[in-house]
């Protein structure tokens, strides 16, 4: 895959608005649902890069991808390596091109469904229900390319949630675990695809207080030429 010049695709330039906006929300959504028009419109911004995301709303499907997570959380736990490896990328020197610092993260574990991190600064009220809708995104393939594709699909969800008013937060534990993730697509979505990221979309939660905005490497870091 190349960059190449001439006119942006459409849709795209609309979405970069959200780019400065968006972040990863950590914290308890608020309570209202997710509209299903919005639901459909995520759905339908990812077939672009041949990728499907499927909205987790039937109950047992939804109580089946909670276990996966935990179970993913749990598994990595004893992971050699996993704890340390979180801690580095939590504690960054402060000119740090990279990593999750205290200000992107909560006080306290906020669902079972995140990644625990070490403790971090945001506030963290627990509303009564948190309305958040997870939405697992799929390939046919898994290969490099299917995983760039991934990608984007991802940033289009992102981007889009973001510019309708909503928080989002990726989850990446149950495929980081290979038995969780054939378990995510084998119980939960039903589908012989390859999940490629979880992502909790909902209206933003009760808390006060913006989160951090997360350092950036540098472009040469990042861009093969
Ligand atoms: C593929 C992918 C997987 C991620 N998985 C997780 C995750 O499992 N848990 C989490 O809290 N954040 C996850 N994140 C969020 C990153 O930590 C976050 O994007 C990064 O720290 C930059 O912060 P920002 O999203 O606020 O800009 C993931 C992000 C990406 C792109």
């Amino acid at each position: 895959m190349q960059v190449h010049t001439g006119p942006a695709e459409s849709g795209l330039a609309e979405l970069s608005r959200a780019i400065e906006e968006r972040r990863s929300d950590r914290r308890p959504f608020g309570a209202a649902p997710v509209p299903a028009s919005t639901i459909a419109r995520l759905v339908a911004g990812v077939t672009r890069y041949g990728a499907t995301l499927h909205p987790v709303i039937d109950p047992g499907a939804r109580r089946r991808l909670d276990e996966v997570l935990a179970d993913a959380g749990a598994r990595q736990r004893f992971v050699p390596g996993y704890a340390a490896e979180l801690t580095i990328w939590s504690h960054r020197w402060t000119a740090a091109r990279d990593g999750v610092p205290a200000a992107a993260r909560t006080v306290h574990a906020t669902h079972p469904d995140l990644r625990a991190f070490p403790r971090g600064a945001l506030a963290a009220a627990r509303p009564p229900h948190d309305g958040s809708i997870l939405l697992v995104l799929t390939t046919v393939g898994d290969e490099v390319l299917d995983h760039l594709l991934a990608g984007e699909a991802a940033s289009a969800v992102l981007l889009t949630a973001t510019d309708q008013g909503l928080a989002t937060t990726p989850l990446s534990q149950s495929q980081e675990v290979p038995a969780t993730r054939a378990r995510l697509a084998s119980s939960v979505l039903h589908s012989p695809d390859h999940p490629q990221l979880v992502i909790r979309v909902g209206h933003p939660g009760p808390d006060p207080g913006r989160i951090g905005r997360t350092p950036r490497r540098t472009l040469d870091a990042v861009l093969l030429h």
